[in-house]
């Protein structure tokens, strides 16, 4: 389902304006080359104001005015947040939180996606908005709800979790096998007994156990919550059904998510801390969600945001800069949060295209006005475009819940800074990297990469065998293939589903204090490591460098084991940057293209063009080579061969066709 163009534009609340404002803008988004608006993502209260009686009048009347606008529209279910008399009439719809609190009505996804009231109203304004919107010629695409991620604790919620449990495990002497109860004597001798994970239980370190089931649980009863608005809406139209993910995405399986929609959204709202490498990862994983998928870029701010503890201002620029870094890595879209400033409620000072003042002679107005125009340069050519990398990183949901969940070995273990520091070493030397699930075919990868990939799922560590032993490169690190679905470590050597392929087993891991180090020899040079240090014993495998420091000193820290016809590195420890970034250096890999200074390129292309991304984050004018053949600057117009420069916060996007 490749989007027709590059959507630009996003979200809108005409809702909150009178008339007038509503036909100014329709002037402003034009200048501005908006084509698409995102709306009406929090209206049910307007839409429904009694229960099964329908008001869309007024948003005929918006649908009628942007189709002859040429505006197209991403139409919004609104069911993120339930009108007031919902709640009122069917408290069962808002959620108990974690503490046991029955919340009440005030919030936005403040409801329980597994209550049959809500999901019943749900779809059916779902289908209503459907049936009655599906062959209006405004319509481009579906907005389901908007960043779910409510965990509920409410009765319902149990009784479902009992019956998920039932069908994921059979029998309670499964369940008391997978759950390992005879620790702590939690055995459980009726489905009944069965108490969600909360804090009514256990406040200070949930069972690692169930909880991650409850995780699974609710990631499934969200995919459901969304599935149950989908199917509503397929039964009346064909455009293409996505929700927009939340940045802070550790509560939900986003792979499970985005199994169920047509395209991945995400909103991308980056902290002035984060490093680029950061960003780059997250449309890296956003496309890797539904397997190189282009995904849209469904929310951003034009400027700064409101939530953040410091909300600075984006420099001249900036937006454009991060909006090139989301099309470099997949996306096919520009969307932000929001199109028109809200004049009170929370949100009063977050940054809009339009402020309250209604000025198109603004900094913000004036550049997303000269993006817009730029985009639709670059939007004959490049949705629906892949890429392709010669490296493999996995990244799993359920590894990132079970190892941050683990009591032990070391509090400061964080998945995503641990993925990020491995992929930042690729992406400082634009080498590309694919990001896969543990169910992605490896094939065609020249190095897998598995940063703390602790827990094993499937058949994992036969394909990951099969991989190295057909001539692959693996690279693992410390807290990786430890233990199974159910968080449990098999009665073996550490790491069990990793100690054939890697040539060694670990004794015991020692958990570094918070702003200790230890040492790594590799090569000659010395490293810093921190976090845990294993103690290795090889058994088979080649040691490259060894600790310093502790009773473990000169035990090895960096091994490789030939495993078949290929490799296989383990690093037994967090290292520094430069450690992982010499050993890169080693496997043999190319940029996607020869460059200078401080540029980050990607790759995109389809059957017929190629083009390529060159952003320069430096301070200095940079050089890109793009090699033999013609290619053009779609944002020139100029024709280039061979090497091309690249000005300091700017981007150059080449494109040619490919050779037949
Ligand atoms: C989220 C929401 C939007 C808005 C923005 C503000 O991404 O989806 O509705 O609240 O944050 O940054
Ligand atoms: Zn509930």
């Amino acid at each position: 389902m490749a989007m027709e163009k590059i959507w630009f534009g996003g979200d809108y609340n005409p809702d909150q304006w009178d008339e007038k404002t509503v036909l100014e803008d329709m002037r402003l988004f034009k200048k501005a080359h908006i084509n698409l608006v995102t709306l009406p993502v929090f209206s049910w209260a307007k839409l429904e104001p009694r229960e099964g009686e329908y008001d869309f009048g007024w948003l005929d009347k918006l649908m009628d005015l942007f189709a002859q606008n040429g505006l197209g529209v991403n139409l919004a279910t609104p069911t993120v947040a339930q009108p007031a008399w919902m709640s009122a009439k069917y408290p069962e719809v808002l959620p108990v939180d974690i503490a046991g609190r029955r919340r009440n009505h005030g919030m936005r996804v403040m409801f329980c996606y597994n209550s049959p009231v809500y999901r019943e109203r749900a779809a059916a304004i779902a289908g209503a908005l459907a049936k009655r919107y599906a062959g209006h010629p405004a319509l481009k695409l579906w907005h389901v709800a908007n960043e779910y991620g409510t965990y509920c604790y409410c009765p319902i919620c149990r009784s479902k979790f009992i019956l998920w449990l039932k069908n994921r495990y059979g029998t309670l002497e499964k369940l008391n096998e997978r759950w390992y109860t005879s620790f702590w004597g939690r055995t459980l001798t009726d489905w009944e007994e069965i108490n969600l994970p909360s804090e009514l239980n256990d406040d200070y370190r949930f069972n690692p156990t169930i909880q991650l089931d409850y995780m699974r649980f609710v990631t499934d009863s969200t995919a459901d919550c969304f599935t149950n608005e989908y199917d509503a809406i397929r039964r009346f139209s064909d455009k293409p059904i996505q929700t927009n993910m939340s940045g802070y995405i550790k509560k939900l399986d986003q792979f499970v998510m985005a199994a169920r929609m047509d395209v991945v959204g995400w909103d991308n709202y980056p902290s002035p801390l984060h490093d680029k490498s950061l960003v780059a990862l997250k449309h890296d994983i956003m496309r890797g969600l539904k397997g190189g998928q282009s995904f849209l870029l469904a929310e951003q701010s034009p400027n700064q945001q409101n939530w953040q503890p410091y909300n600075r201002l984006k420099r001249p620029g900036e937006v454009r800069m991060l909006t090139y870094q989301a099309l470099a890595h997949g996306a096919d879209s520009c969307l932000f949060f929001q199109l028109r400033q809200s004049r009170a409620g929370q949100e009063k000072f977050h940054g809009a295209v339009v402020g309250v003042s209604g000025r198109e002679d603004t900094r913000v107005f004036k550049e997303m006005t000269q993006l817009g125009a730029e985009l639709e340069k670059l939007s004959p050519v490049l949705p629906g475009m892949r890429s392709k990398a010669d490296v493999g990183m996995l990244f799993d949901w359920n590894n990132w819940w079970a190892l941050e969940n683990s009591s032990g070995p070391n509090r400061d273990i964080d998945y995503l800074d641990c993925v990020n520091q491995y992929y930042r070493a690729f992406y400082e030397k634009n080498i590309a990297v694919d990001v896969l699930s543990c169910k992605s075919s490896f094939e065609g990868y020249r190095v897998i990469v598995l940063p703390m990939l602790y827990m094993f799922r499937g058949d994992l560590k036969d394909r990951l065998e099969a991989y190295v032993k057909g001539g692959g490169t693996l690279i693992a690190t410390a807290m990786s293939g430890l233990v199974d679905e159910n968080d449990q470590l098999p009665a073996q050597d550490y790491p069990a589903y990793l100690r054939d392929v890697l040539g060694l087993r670990i004794e015991e891991t020692d958990a570094l204090l918070k702003d200790r180090e230890n040492a790594i020899e590799l090569d000659g040079k010395e490293y810093s490591c921190r976090l845990v240090c294993d103690v290795v014993h090889t058994e088979g495998a080649k040691t490259l460098g060894r600790f310093t420091g502790e009773f473990y000193a000169g035990s090895p820290a960096v091994t490789l084991n030939e495993y078949g016809r290929g490799r296989a590195y383990y690093v037994a420890s967090q290292p520094e940057q430069a450690l992982l970034s010499h050993l890169i250096d080693g496997l043999g890999l190319k940029p996607v293209l020869d460059y200078t200074g401080e540029m980050e390129i990607t790759r995109r292309e389809n059957g017929e063009r190629i083009v390529f991304f060159a952003l320069n984050h430096g301070k200095s004018d940079a050089e890109v080579r793009l090699g033999g053949g013609e290619f053009t600057n779609l944002l020139t117009g100029e024709r280039v061969r061979g090497e091309a420069t690249v000005k300091p916060n700017d981007v150059g996007v080449f494109t040619a066709r490919k050779e037949d």
